[in-house]
């Protein structure tokens, strides 16, 4: 299974510059799972071809409202009630403002008037558009309708100039579009998340580090955002975007991470450790960088504090969840780790095995709790998230009934 799998989404693609990433988009929505059509809008037409769509979506793109692709296979009320989603991005000023003033005056504004589908929003333009007062109460007026706006970012702009205006990433696109598909079971829930490797200096150019990417933890903060959850992450070092809509703590060490979950922990219902922490770290961390003139070297190292033990031994402590890597007798450790840290729930990835575990797009999960578990297959890790945060939901719900 895939976040979108079997999702009808009908992507609007409007006359802007950030058009060429749509192109990329449909791919990565149909990556997730989704069957996409494409409407062009005639100015889009004019920075991409339906060409490029037609062969991303394997579909025909129309563009007017009275063309034989329109009226063909799928008239506009067709195409209205096939959608399960619809997306517009980028969505232009003047799209918007069509929009917000109920226009059908072209085959995709017709769409959106006639479909009961949730319509989302990815706004692209120059930053006096977006901020010019014309605009701002279009978008009010459709925000008030229940439209959901997904971006737009500061940033560089395609005319030169910096600030909001800029479409979201495809890939942000598709995270938040998949979160319009899951109810808000994690509402009113505080959700903290730790993620990533701690890095435990050795001296200002060497550190003991870890092969974790933080993609796991990253999806699960996702995922708990996306159920409705209010959302804090605290992230080793990674390469990865900050997630939206969050929170986010950056740390380095284990000492780091351990100061900045026990603040907050007071102020959280659920905590997730993903975080692939260091156990130990080096007794002394030298100041200066140390030579290579010895032919032996002893580092001296010194456990660092349990992050999850020390939360799952709080009096009145949040629902936790801790991780496990193994390598070997999977279900006989991860008890152990269960009982040991007394925690509520513990999900095992089986690392060293290719498609599972550290750094992988894919990963599969055995979980279990005092008296069940349950088995995850592989699948990304957006899904596999998806559907570990399901399971949190439902026994959180169950134990603090
Ligand atoms: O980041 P990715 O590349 O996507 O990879 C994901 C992952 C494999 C790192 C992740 O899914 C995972 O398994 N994380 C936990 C890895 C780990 O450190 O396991 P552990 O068996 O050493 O620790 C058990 C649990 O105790 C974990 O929840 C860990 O966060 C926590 N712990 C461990 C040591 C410590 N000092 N403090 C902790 O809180």
């Amino acid at each position: 299974m895939k976040e979108l799998n079997g999702k009808h989404i009908l992507l609007g693609v409007t006359g802007g510059i950030a058009a060429y990433k749509s192109a990329d988009l449909v791919r990565r929505l149909r990556d997730a799972g989704a069957e996409v059509r494409v409407v062009l809008s005639s100015a889009a037409a004019r920075f991409v071809t339906p060409l490029t769509f037609r062969a991303l979506s394997g579909h025909p793109v129309p563009t007017e409202l009275f063309e034989p692709e329109a009226g063909s296979a799928m008239g506009h009320i067709e195409l209205a009630r096939w959608a399960d989603a619809i997306l517009i991005a980028p969505a232009t000023a003047h799209t918007i403002a069509r929009l917000a003033h109920g226009l059908a005056d072209d085959l995709l504004a017709t769409i959106c008037l006639a479909s009961s589908a949730p319509l989302a929003l990815a706004p692209a333009m120059n930053r006096q558009m977006w901020c010019n007062e014309a605009t701002r109460s279009n978008i009010e007026l459709l925000r008030e309708r229940g439209v959901h706006l997904l971006g737009p970012i500061e940033g560089n702009q395609a005319c030169g100039e910096n600030g909001p205006g800029r479409m979201l990433e495809p890939e942000q696109l598709v995270r938040r579009l998949t979160g319009l598909f899951i109810p808000p079971y994690l509402a009113g829930v505080r959700v903290m998340v730790t993620a990533g490797p701690t890095l435990e200096d050795i001296d200002p150019v060497r550190y003991l580090g870890n092969r974790s990417s933080g993609k796991m933890g990253y999806a699960v903060a996702t995922a708990a955002q996306q159920a409705g959850a209010e959302v804090v992450l605290i992230s080793g070092v990674s390469s990865l975007p900050w997630p939206d809509r969050m929170e986010c703590i950056d740390v380095r060490s284990a000492i780091e991470m351990h100061e900045a979950v026990m603040q907050r922990v007071p102020r959280c219902d659920i905590f997730i450790a993903a975080a692939a922490v260091a156990d130990y770290r080096p007794q002394q961390q030298s100041k200066q960088k140390i030579k290579k003139d010895l032919s032996h070297l002893k580092l001296e190292l010194v456990r660092n504090p349990d992050i999850l033990a020390d939360v799952c031994a709080l009096t009145n402590g949040p629902f936790c969840v801790g991780f496990a890597a193994e390598t070997e007798r999977v279900a006989e450790y991860a008890q152990a780790k269960l009982d040991g840290k007394r925690a509520d729930m513990i999900a095992v990835n089986r690392v060293g095995l290719p498609g599972s575990g550290f750094e992988s797009d894919e990963n599969m999960l055995e979980i279990l709790w005092p008296g069940g578990g349950t088995t995850l297959p592989r699948s990304t890790k957006p899904e596999i998230a998806r559907q570990l945060v399901e399971l949190i939901g439902q026994r959180y719900k169950q134990t603090r009934k």
